[in-house]
């Protein structure tokens, strides 16, 4: 008989690591969390004690322990491939929060590390797992809004001047990669990407209007899609005080849009609106990095865990993370040109 259960250790016990991935894991029985490691002790030691799991000396040692099977790694967004790919060379499967990294090169090497290991490789981004979204992303496949002509993505949020001065790394080029795009907007750009398809041609405005960063905290992208629709793209953190993020489609039969991962618009021909709409609003980060919702975090790493223990891939895959990656790059490279694909 196969593994029932796989052992986890999460890397990195700040805010995600600690506030959602431990307490997420602790209530899937497909998981046992063996240890936790962070380069600063005490905040390793703070959440094992509070989880009654152990911590590591160092990093390699968390990599020897024959009872780790999945590596979860919680860490700023430039270390994701540094430390993945060692723990794919030691057997480990993978997951990584999103992004997949800050650069293609090392996200590619992450997608290699782990292919030529024959481990898997997990991204989180979670929203793939928010039924409302799956919903839509359905409709769309069945054709409920036919030929889709166009789309608005907006991340108008806002982070107070003390989230980028408490954090080493969030505002900066190398371990936080970009901005308002790829930390926080991240999450409904995979999204319009997962429902629009293919970019053929975008442009953009990339700056940096209210905060002290080294990365933008205001950009907005003109975006023609393969499929001929077009788009745009809003991301900010100086919207104060910060709005639900929005996704708006527009189709030949309709419109739908989201705000906040609900479904706040269903003007579809043929269909009943109150069928569709969302009664409760799920949790934004617009103002507060960690109102978040938990639940799909809990769903995703339950269904990598069902992947991994079935032989399967699980999701969403280190292909699929590099898409929206590649665009919030190319968002940047464009900044007041255009570029076709
Ligand atoms: N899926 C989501 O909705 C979501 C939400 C928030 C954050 N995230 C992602 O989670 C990751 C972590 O974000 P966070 O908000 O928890 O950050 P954080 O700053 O709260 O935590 C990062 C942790 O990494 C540790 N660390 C830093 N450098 C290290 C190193 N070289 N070696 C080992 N440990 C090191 C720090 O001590 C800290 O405990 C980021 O990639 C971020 O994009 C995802």
């Amino acid at each position: 008989m196969g593994k029932e259960q796989l052992g986890i250790a999460v890397v990195g016990c700040g805010m995600i690591g600690r506030s959602f991935h431990m307490k997420a894991l602790q209530t899937i029985p497909q998981y046992q969390i063996v240890g936790v490691w962070d380069a600063a002790a005490t905040a390793a030691a703070a959440v094992a004690r509070d989880f009654q799991v152990k911590t590591y000396a160092d990093y390699q040692e968390l990599l020897n322990d024959p009872a780790v099977d999945v590596v979860d790694i919680c860490l700023p967004s430039g270390l994701h491939g540094e430390y993945g790919c060692p723990a794919a060379r030691a057997g480990k499967h993978v997951i990584v929060e999103k992004p997949i990294d800050v650069s293609v090169e090392n996200a590619q090497r992450l997608i290699d590390a782990c292919e030529q290991n024959g481990t898997s490789l997990a991204v989180v981004l979670q929203s793939h797992f928010n039924p409302s979204i799956v919903k839509v992303k359905k409709a769309l496949q069945d054709g409920a809004l036919g030929k889709l002509i166009a789309g608005e993505a907006a991340v108008k949020w806002f982070r107070d001047p003390q989230y980028y001065q408490s954090s080493q790394w969030k505002g900066t080029k190398k371990l936080d990669g970009g901005g308002a795009l790829m930390n926080q907007g991240i999450h409904t750009i995979d999204l319009f990407l997962w429902f629009f398809g293919e970019v053929r041609s975008l442009t953009s405005l990339v700056r940096t209007v209210l905060h002290p960063i080294e990365v933008e905290d205001l950009a907005i992208a003109l975006l023609e899609f393969e499929n001929g629709a077009l788009g745009t793209i809003t991301g900010s953190t100086a919207c104060k005080p910060g709005f639900p993020e929005r996704i708006e489609l527009y189709g030949e039969k309709g419109s739908i849009a989201l705000e906040a991962g609900r479904i706040v618009r269903w003007k579809v021909d043929g269909a009943s609106e109150s069928d569709y709409l969302d009664p409760v609003l799920t949790g934004s980060g617009s103002s507060d990095p960690g109102a978040i919702a938990i639940e799909y975090h809990q769903l995703q790493l339950a269904a990598v865990a069902e992947a991994i223990l079935a032989g399967k891939q699980p999701p969403v895959s280190g292909a699929e993370a590099l898409r929206s990656l590649r665009l919030i790059l190319d968002i940047y490279r464009a900044d007041g040109r255009w570029i076709h694909y």
